[in-house]
């Protein structure tokens, strides 16, 4: 049978997010066999670079034994060239893309046969270059005996008019099955275990409604600030940063309804109706907030150089959703991120309603004076980062000889419970994905637009100026209001209280 190869090009491979993560997970990839044996991959960026060079900067990104490094980077090379078309080359083939595809043409003329020679476009850049570098791609890159795919990373447009104003530029270009929207999250182990844990446990699926659940808490937390990002981040802001796409995608998964079967659209489309059942955020469900000097002098967001002056962008917010139907109506999905916190953490928290009747609040707490007896509730919590793990809150009596009860834990510690199995980086699993063409972890345009649709108006609301963020020291829990918020809407009626 004829041979297949696949070119990878890598486009802003001098960046950030290149170096950072799309090299190391191609790397991984190729240490643990998962690339095609016969692959090459292209740096496109607009520096003067020579192979060598590429190779030298991307050397220090690369975490394995000197030989496997070496082996890969002599599958790296490089081709400058310029993102945006000149003038002259509107209408013409562009020539910078016509040498990107020489380049290729020359590495499958080494095969022979004229199928399975494949394409792969990973866009590691600013969205103002995607329609001119899409265009590129399109008028000279396409493969003529194979697939050809294009890989693009958020932030997605700024709200839902500049979103699809870029899909209509890019989706003219390319059909949906060729293009592959990453929220990496999505490639993360334990999001994609949500699936399997809700649709294949009868303890859990009859428990997963409104009728049993109080609220379900979505919480990323990190501990460090914009560092440097500034310039990126201010224009953006937490909510377009992280909840819009990351945070929105796992709360899609954990209120999705079963799909009919696993292939990737019966997926996206349960994911698109949970998202069409969700209201747009109202500002009394928002808290915002921007961090200021810690208390071991951490710089403040305004401290960052690259932070414009007096800025009143948001690096934390908690914000309260609803979905609107049968399952969930009236459960709130509290959604909470934040920067320069107190600690690095990502979970999806899942609070039971109490147990009903009085039978354990005459029960004093052993030893504690004044109480007033135990509040009996369930919580099941899915740590996405740091240490994957599950766990469900249970209470039991306390050993002894007296009537105690406690709170204690059935759980699932992946470092313990599977730590020979090393878990994949997300973006390796998602690349991984893009070259076997399976898109049910990638961001289809429909649901894109629903994201957007739900955070739109308050964040043109914000961006007016129309909530000023409360302050909270580098380093702490984030501002005093989230709590507030928080109790309002997610108050559990406790048998204490
Ligand atoms: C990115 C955001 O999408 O996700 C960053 O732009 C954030 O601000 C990052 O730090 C978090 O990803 P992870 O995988 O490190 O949790």
């Amino acid at each position: 049978s004829a041979s297949t190869c696949v070119s990878i090009a890598v486009l802003g491979a001098s960046g950030d997010l290149a170096k950072k993560k799309t090299y190391p997970a191609l790397f991984k990839l190729f240490e643990k066999s998962f690339l095609p044996k016969d692959v090459i991959i292209i740096g496109y960026a607009r520096s003067a670079m020579t192979n060598e060079s590429l190779r030298d900067q991307l050397r220090g990104y690369l975490k394995g034994k000197k030989e496997e490094v070496d082996a890969f980077l002599q599958l790296c090379i490089y081709v400058a060239g310029q993102y945006k078309l000149s003038p002259a080359e509107e209408g013409a083939p562009p020539k910078d893309f016509q040498v990107l595809a020489n380049t290729i043409a020359e590495f499958e003329a080494t095969f022979p046969g004229d199928c399975g020679k494949n394409r792969l476009f990973y866009l590691a850049l600013p969205p103002v270059v995607y329609p001119p570098v899409c265009e590129g791609i399109k008028k000279c890159c396409m493969s003529p005996y194979g697939w050809s795919r294009v890989v693009v990373e958020k932030p997605f447009g700024k709200d839902l008019a500049s979103s699809e104003d870029l899909n209509e530029q890019i989706c003219g270009l390319f059909d949906e099955k060729q293009l592959y929207r990453i929220d990496h999250y999505l490639g993360k182990e334990i999001v994609q275990n949500l699936m399997v844990m809700r649709f294949a446990n009868t303890f859990i699926s009859p428990l997963w409604n409104r009728d049993n659940i109080s609220n379900i808490q979505i919480i990323f937390k990190e501990p460090f600030g914009t560092e440097g990002r500034g310039g990126y981040f201010d224009q953006y802001g937490i909510i377009r940063d992280v909840i819009q796409n990351h945070l929105l995608q796992v709360m899609a998964l954990v209120a999705m309804e079963r799909p009919a079967t696993l292939s990737p659209n019966d997926m996206r489309d349960e994911k698109l109706k949970v998202l069409k059942c969700i209201s747009p955020l109202s500002t009394e469900n928002t808290v915002l907030g921007q961090y200021t000097m810690g208390k071991n002098g951490q710089p403040g967001y305004l401290e960052d150089d690259t932070v414009p002056p007096g800025s009143k962008c948001p690096t934390f917010a908690m914000v309260v959703l609803y979905v609107q139907n049968e399952r969930w109506d009236g459960v709130p999905f509290i959604l909470k991120a934040g920067k320069a916190l107190n600690e690095h953490k990502m979970e999806v928290r899942v609070q039971l309603k109490d147990v009903a009747g009085e039978l354990f609040h005459s029960i004093d707490k052993p030893g504690v004076a004044g109480s007033t007896g135990y509040n009996v509730r369930n919580e099941f919590v899915m740590r996405v980062q740091p240490d994957p793990s599950i766990y469900m809150k249970m209470t039991v009596k306390e050993p002894g000889m007296q009537l105690g009860i406690t709170q204690s834990e059935l759980e699932l510690q992946y470092n313990s419970k599977y730590g020979e199995i090393p878990i994949p980086d997300a973006y390796e699993r998602l690349i991984l994905d893009c070259l076997n063409g399976d898109q049910q972890h990638f961001v289809r345009r429909d649901e894109l637009v629903e994201a957007w649709k739900i955070f739109t108006p308050i964040l043109h609301y914000i961006d007016a100026g129309g909530i000023t963020p409360e302050h909270y020291p580098y380093g702490s829990r984030g501002p005093a209001l989230a709590d507030k918020l928080r109790e309002r809407v997610g108050h559990i009626t406790s048998i204490t209280a």
